[in-house]
C-alpha cells in the first residue's frame, strides 16, 4: 500500500497518474461537516484489485478508482451524521470526477456499492479471497481496513468535458463556508433559478429537490425556527463533545492537525483574551453548566439573527423518504455543483444543519416550510462582505491509496 501526495503545480497532463494528481487537488478542498474530510480514494493497481473492480463495474477499462468512507474520520454522535458523511464523500467524488473529465478521463461505468453489493464480488476470480485484511471489502489485503468502499468507477481516455481544470481549481480555492453577515440586497432571481437548475450528470435518476426561500415571510419563519430549535445541538452532550473535538486552539493548531475549525472561523475575528474565553465557554463541561441557565438559547438567537438578515436560504431534499447510498452520493454531487457554481457567481454559503440533524426537527421544518422530499441540506446563501478565513486540510488530503 502506498500513499501519494499531490503536486499542486499545473504541469501539462498526459498520464492518468498526473491527471489524478491534478484532479485530487481541488477535490481535497471540498467542504465536509466539521471539516472532518471523511473520504478515502483508492486506485486499483494490482491484478486482483483491477479484476475485482472490473467485475463490479462490468467494464474492462484502463483505470479504476474507488471512493471510500474512512471510518476513522467520520462523525458518529448523531444518526443524521451518517447521511452527512456520505453526502460529503459525494461532494469530493463529484469534484474529483469533474477534474478527471476536464482532462479527458471519462467514466464508462460506475457501481455504487450498496448493501446488496457482494463483499467478495470479483475477488474470487483468481482464487484469492476478497477479505484478506480488507475488512470484508472485495479489494484484498492492500485495502485499508478502516475504509468502507462506497463506489467504483471505470475510466477510459476520451474527449475532455470542456470544463477548464484551472476554473475548477480556482473555484475550489475561492469556495469557503462564510459564517458572517451577508449583504441584505436580494440575490437576483435569475441567478437563483440558474442555481436551482444546476443538475449533476445523473439528475434524471432520482432528482434532488432544490428550493430557495427568499420571501420575507418564509425567511422570518425559518429564522424563528432556528431561534426556537437551534439550541438543541449545543445542549446535546454527545453531539457537542464531538463538535468541540474539532475546535482547534488557533491557526497553528488547525494547520498541524489539518482538519476542524478555529474559533475565528466559527465566530469571526477576535482578540486573544476573547478567544481564550470562548474556548472556555464552549468546552463541553462549561457548556453543560451554562446550558442550565439557557446559554444554548443565546447561541441559537445569535444564529437566528444572522439568518434573519440573509437574503436567501437554499434547501435540498431527496425525492425518496429513505434514500439509499446512490441517492446520498447523488445529493453530494448536486450540492458540489451548486456550491461551485454559486462561488463562481460571487455567492457564499453557510449551512445551518442543526435544524435537520434531529429527526423530529427535520420533519417539523419540512412541514412548516412545505419543503419537498427529505431535506438533507439547509444553508444561508448570499454575497458576503469580507472574505472568510481559509480552512485547513490534512497533509495527505490530495493523496490516494494504491491497492
Ligand atoms: C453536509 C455539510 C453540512 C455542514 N453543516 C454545517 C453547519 O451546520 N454549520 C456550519 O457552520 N458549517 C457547516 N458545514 C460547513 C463545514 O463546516 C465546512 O465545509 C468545513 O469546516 C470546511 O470549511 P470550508 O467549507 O470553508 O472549506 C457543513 C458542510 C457540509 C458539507
Amino acid at each position: 500500500m502506498t500513499t501519494r501526495r499531490t503536486d499542486r503545480t499545473a504541469a501539462p497532463v498526459s498520464t492518468f497518474t498526473e491527471a489524478l494528481e491534478a484532479a485530487a487537488g481541488p477535490a481535497a478542498l471540498s467542504p465536509s461537516s466539521h471539516n472532518c474530510q471523511p473520504w478515502g480514494l483508492g486506485r486499483a493497481e494490482t491484478a486482483a484489485a483491477r479484476r475485482a473492480a472490473a467485475d463490479l463495474t462490468g467494464e474492462d477499462a484502463d483505470e479504476y478508482l474507488v471512493l471510500a468512507l474512512d471510518r476513522g474520520r467520520e462523525l458518529t454522535a448523531l444518526a443524521a451524521h451518517a447521511v452527512e458523511m456520505e453526502v460529503s464523500c459525494g461532494i469530493y467524488w463529484r469534484i474529483l470526477l469533474r477534474g478527471l473529465a476536464a482532462q479527458g478521463w471519462t467514466p464508462t461505468a460506475m457501481r455504487v456499492l450498496d448493501d446488496d453489493a457482494p463483499s467478495g464480488a470479483g475477488a474470487g476470480a483468481d482464487g484469492r479471497p476478497g477479505d484478506g485484511g480488507g475488512g470484508g471489502s472485495p479489494f484484498g489485503a492492500g485495502w485499508p481496513t478502516a475504509w468502507v468502499p462506497l463506489c467504483v468507477v471505470a475510466l477510459r481516455p476520451g474527449a475532455p468535458s470542456g470544463e477548464r481544470l484551472d476554473d475548477l481549481r480556482e473555484t475550489a480555492r475561492a469556495r469557503r463556508t462564510h459564517r458572517g453577515p451577508y449583504r441584505p440586497q436580494p440575490v437576483p432571481s435569475d441567478l437563483l433559478r440558474d442555481l436551482a437548475g444546476t443538475g449533476s450528470a445523473e439528475a434524471g435518476e432520482g432528482p434532488v429537490h432544490v428550493r430557495h426561500l427568499t420571501e420575507p415571510g418564509d425567511l422570518r419563519a425559518f429564522a424563528a425556527f432556528v431561534a426556537r430549535h437551534a439550541g438543541r445541538d449545543f445542549g446535546h452532550r454527545a453531539a457537542w463533545r464531538e463538535t468541540h473535538s474539532f475546535l482547534r486552539r488557533d491557526l497553528a493548531d488547525a494547520s498541524v492537525r489539518g482538519d476542524g475549525f478555529t474559533p475565528e472561523q466559527l465566530f469571526g475575528p477576535m482578540s486573544r483574551p476573547r478567544r481564550a474565553l470562548m474556548r472556555c465557554a464552549l468546552a463541553p463541561a462549561t457548556m453543560n453548566l451554562l446550558g442550565k441557565v439557557g446559554y444554548h438559547r443565546v447561541l441559537a438567537a445569535g444564529l437566528a439573527d444572522l439568518v434573519r438578515r440573509t437574503p436567501a436560504v437554499v434547501t435540498m431534499g431527496f425525492a425518496g423518504r429513505a434514500p439509499g447510498r446512490a441517492e446520498l452520493l447523488r445529493g453530494g454531487a448536486r450540492l458540489a455543483d451548486y456550491w461551485w457554481r454559486a462561488t463562481r457567481h460571487g455567492l457564499s454559503l453557510h449551512p445551518v444543519s442543526i435544524v435537520i440533524q434531529h429527526e423530529d426537527l427535520r420533519a417539523r421544518l419540512e412541514r412548516e416550510l412545505s419543503l419537498p422530499g427529505r431535506t438533507f441540506f439547509v444553508s444561508r446563501v448570499g454575497a458576503a462582505g469580507a472574505p472568510a478565513p481559509r480552512s485547513h486540510r490534512r497533509a495527505d488530503a490530495a493523496g490516494h491509496v494504491a491497492f
